[in-house]
Order: structure tokens, then C-alpha cells, then sequence
């Protein structure tokens, strides 16, 4: 009875320690396939395109991903913020409304800068000197529709990445260029999507 209960353990004992070293032998496969198919950072910061996937982005909601070395944002942009793009037009509050500057692909050179009107996909980097500025899903004392400040030098931007008037930045953000692979997939870095 108690040999049994010995021979028991010290079983069990043996199975744990073999269930282990197997585990740790298939952590050590899985880890280098798994970097394999995934694309480095160094890769990403060379400029490889970036896949998002867009289907769990929430109304109001961003990502943010690294692209050349620079933050590049994915928003859902809501009903409300797409008629606050519209409004902030006729307010004569931006410097380039209308995107004449090549800031972006020609695909985005529209009201809403962008491919299809919820998705905004932008450079996070204030065109004055390079900080990243804040993002405002709401109105602000600052920002009527929401948008971008930039607390270095005191820039301001709308939903669109469009820069306001007398402020330190130059430009409108930057667009990057982007496309869909499929309905729910924006490739940041490559055109071979769609970007109708
Ligand atoms: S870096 Fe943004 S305002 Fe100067």
C-alpha cells in the first residue's frame, strides 16, 4: 500500500518532469517559426507594409502601428466627427483645406483624407518639429470637432490630420500610403490593395 504510494509519486513525479522538458522543447521550436513569418522591427522600420486589421476597431477608436520608424495611426472615425470635417470647412479655421499641398496619395486628397470615409489612416508626427501629438476623439475647449493638438508648440489639426490657421506646423499631417488587402484589411506601405 505504501510502496504503491511511493511508486505512485515518484511516477507522477517522473511524467511531470518529462511533460516539462517536452514543453520546453516545443516553446523552442515555436518561438524561431513564429519570428520567421512574422516581420521583424528592423523590417518594419526599413519600410515593409504593415497590415491592420480593422474589423475591431471601435467607433472613436485608435491603433497605432510603427511604419519607417514613425507612429502611424488607424482611426474609426464616427458619423459625428465625418460632419464635423464638413462644418470646420466653412468655419475658415484650416490653412489647407482642401489638401493642395502633397501631403497625401492622390486617393486622399478629399474632404476626408482617406480611402473611405471612417477609416483615417495618418502619420502621428506634428509637421512643425516632429513631436507626436495628442488625439481628441471629443470636442475641446480648443478643438470645436475634436482633432489633433500638439502640446510642444501649441499646433492644432483636425479629424483629418488638416493643420489650423496661425499655428507653429506648416502642413497637414501626412497621409502615408495605404490600401485594402480585403474589407477588413488596411496595408499601410503598399498601393497593391484597393484604394477606391
Ligand atoms: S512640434 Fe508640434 S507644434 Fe512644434
Amino acid at each position: 500500500m505504501s510502496n504503491d504510494g511511493v511508486n505512485n509519486g515518484r511516477r507522477t513525479f517522473l511524467i511531470g518532469v518529462t511533460a516539462a522538458v517536452g514543453a520546453v522543447g516545443v516553446a523552442g521550436l515555436a518561438v524561431p517559426f513564429v519570428r520567421s513569418w512574422q516581420p521583424s522591427a528592423r523590417a518594419e522600420h526599413a519600410g515593409a507594409p504593415v497590415e491592420v486589421d480593422v474589423s475591431k476597431l471601435e467607433p472613436g477608436q485608435r491603433v497605432t502601428r510603427g511604419w519607417r520608424g514613425r507612429p502611424v495611426w488607424v482611426i474609426r472615425r464616427t458619423e459625428d466627427m465625418l460632419e464635423g470635417l464638413e462644418r470646420i470647412v466653412d468655419e475658415g479655421v484650416l490653412a489647407d483645406p482642401d489638401s493642395e499641398q502633397e501631403q497625401q496619395p492622390e486617393y486622399a486628397r478629399n474632404n476626408y483624407r482617406s480611402i473611405r470615409p471612417e477609416i483615417l489612416v495618418l502619420t502621428g508626427v506634428c509637421t512643425h518639429l516632429g513631436c507626436s501629438p495628442a488625439y481628441n476623439a471629443e470636442p475641446t475647449p480648443r478643438l470645436d470637432h475634436g482633432g489633433f493638438y500638439c502640446a510642444c508648440h501649441g499646433s492644432m489639426f483636425d479629424l483629418a490630420g488638416r493643420v489650423y490657421r496661425g499655428v507653429p506646423a506648416p502642413t497637414n499631417l501626412v497621409v502615408p500610403e495605404h490600401s485594402y488587402l480585403s474589407e477588413d484589411v488596411v496595408i499601410i506601405g503598399s498601393e497593391e490593395g484597393d484604394t477606391a
